[in-house]
């Protein structure tokens, strides 16, 4: 049995201290700790034998015996907040996130399908000389209709699904049914010769399903100068449909009716299979649109065209369902 003395007590406890001192882990420390201050520790074994002291000795070495767990103690709860902080930092750097490595499978974004076939439309429109023009989507009832020729009691105003504003006179302001209004707003603020393209967001309370959608964009053309045919229509047309969809895209008009145009008529587009595929409206601009806009119609002749651009590039990328353009899914958008 080791003898109690001052000694014992000073070497256990720089033992302890080494022991401590060199356990890497909270588990070692643990064992450590099991080792000299537990119930079956050096330290329990040695404060059995302070039963066989005499009374002065026993109180002396019972001191000492507690100072020196004391310390232990101390120690063993510095080292177990060192090895703490070791442990979360080891935790910490397990869990660590490297955002960089992810850096190669970033996708770059682009513009969606409709804007690419907006910008390609501008393009080919600017090349033959034409400039790009906008207008409100929040129109009145004299741009949207009367300046188009359509009054009030025209049936034709049935016939655009307007959605109306709760401003105002009743069904005097409107979410813009067509582009068309831009054409009177040109006329009004600019002198012949007018050669524009306008395209924007259009509106109607259709339904949306898989060839309609409540708001849609579309594009008008507007052409205003001396000597203007249907001739000069008709061939502006082909040559923006070739330089969009192809050389061998062929294009066919049909006689139709607006308020705003006469004569007027729908454009066609031919497609692989042979069939034609409607692809706006057009015609020669009404005189009295032009009379509307204060443009003398003995001096000046022009032509109009106006169809949907979202059509267009459901026909160009051959989709099923119209609404997948405002779906949003990235799936399907990264594929343009
Ligand atoms: N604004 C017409 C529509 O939305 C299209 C059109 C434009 C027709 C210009 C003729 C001339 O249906």
């Amino acid at each position: 049995m080791t003898e109690l003395n001052q000694q014992t007590l000073t070497d256990l406890q720089a033992g302890a201290e080494d022991a401590i001192g060199s356990a890497e882990t909270l588990d070692a420390l643990g064992a450590v700790e099991a080792e000299v201050l537990g119930k079956k520790g050096s330290l329990a074994s040695l404060k059995k034998q302070l039963g066989g002291l005499e009374p002065e000795q026993r109180k002396e070495f019972g001191q000492l015996v507690n100072t020196t767990k004391s310390a232990i103690e101390a120690a063993a709860e510095a080292r177990r907040s060192e090895l703490s902080q070791v442990a979360r930092m080891a935790q910490l750097e397990d869990e660590r996130l490297d955002l960089t490595e992810l850096r190669d499978e970033v996708k770059r974004g682009h513009y969606h399908l409709v804007t690419q076939a907006r910008d390609r439309l501008e393009d080919v429109f600017v090349g033959m000389g034409f400039q790009v023009a906008e207008g409100p989507e929040v129109e009145t009832a004299w741009y949207n209709f009367e300046a188009l020729n359509i009054p009030d009691w025209h049936p034709a105003r049935g016939s655009f699904d307007t959605i109306f504003v709760d401003l105002g006179e009743p069904e005097q302001v409107m979410l813009r049914s067509h582009t068309s209004p831009v054409q009177i707003r040109t006329m009004e603020n600019q002198e012949p010769p007018i050669y524009i393209v306008a395209p924007g967001r259009t509106f109607r309370t259709d339904v949306a399903d898989a060839t309609h959608l409540p708001a849609f964009n579309q594009i008008e053309g507007l052409v205003i100068d001396k000597g203007i045919t249907l001739g000069d229509l008709s061939g502006t047309i082909d040559a923006f449909v070739k330089a969009f969809f192809g050389h061998d895209v062929k294009t066919r008009l049909r006689p139709s009716y607006f308020p705003f145009t006469e004569p007027s008529a729908e454009f066609d587009i031919s497609r692989a299979d042979g069939s034609w595929l409607e692809l706006g409206g057009c015609g020669m601009v009404n005189p009295q649109v032009l009379r509307n806009c204060g443009i003398d119609p003995d001096e000046w002749q022009g032509f109009a065209f106006g169809f949907g651009i979202d059509r267009l590039a459901v026909m160009r990328y051959q989709l099923d369902d119209i609404r997948e353009l405002v779906n949003n899914d990235v799936r399907f958008l990264r594929q343009f």
